[in-house]
């Protein structure tokens, strides 16, 4: 598996993807405190804003570490700064070249095909930039969003693992797992592509 000297920078199809910096604290806070956000996610809603800040700092680590890199959405016009959400190659298992795709939006995105789009992008970093050989989207099973990426982005379902997660205020929930192999991957690019 190969990693990135640098936090690498991604321009793509009118967004700008890049690190976060502590001083967007108030808007990851902003993020992660919306219950839509977090219904699907592994997580509790932030309530106060110090917890942005230390997630920040763990994504700083995990990329140093080689465990994740964390990406915060913007808009390339002008110079933009304003967050849109965030996407992720997480838990990265370096052993067994594989790792996860992780996204949220702010609501007001959402439903613009945003992440569709950036998903593939993100295949192409897992695939020919990392040289991952498995990558896998995991989601509760009613996030139809998530589904519905999974799915239009090539990836097959592979089952529903039952109360796989607990989380404080909901208690044992499932997780369906949809992956894509690196031969999967390559063997449906276009031949200009490979
Ligand atoms: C999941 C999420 C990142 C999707 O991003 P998005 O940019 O809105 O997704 P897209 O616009 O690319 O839509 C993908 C598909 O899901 C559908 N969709 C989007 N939002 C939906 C919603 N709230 N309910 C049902 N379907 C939805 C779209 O219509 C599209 O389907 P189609 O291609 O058949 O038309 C976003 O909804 C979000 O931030 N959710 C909260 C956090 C979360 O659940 N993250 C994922 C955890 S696994």
């Amino acid at each position: 598996m190969r990693w990135f000297k640098d936090f690498p920078l991604i321009l793509v199809e009118g967004f700008r993807l890049g690190p976060l910096s502590e001083q967007e604290r108030r808007a990851l806070f902003d993020l992660y405190s919306d219950n839509k956000v977090c219904m699907f996610l592994q997580r509790d809603p932030m309530r106060q804003e110090k917890e942005a800040e230390a997630l920040i700092r763990k994504w700083q680590e995990d990329f140093r570490h080689r465990r994740g890199i964390r990406w915060g959405i913007y808009k390339d016009a002008g110079g933009e700064k304003d967050l849109m959400g965030t996407v992720a190659i997480h838990y990265v298992d370096s052993i067994n070249r594989r790792a996860e795709l992780g996204a949220d939006l702010f609501p007001c995105y959402w439903g613009a095909g945003i992440i569709s789009r950036l998903v593939e992008r993100l295949k192409e970093a897992a695939f020919k930039e990392m040289g991952l050989h498995r990558l896998e989207i995991r989601c509760m099973p009613d996030n139809i969003a998530s589904v519905r990426i999974a799915l239009k982005a090539g990836f097959t379902f592979e089952g529903t693992l039952r109360d796989y997660v607990y989380i404080p205020g909901k208690g044992f929930t499932d997780e369906s797992v949809y992956r894509l192999l690196a031969p999967e991957y390559f063997s449906r690019l276009p031949v200009s592509e490979e």
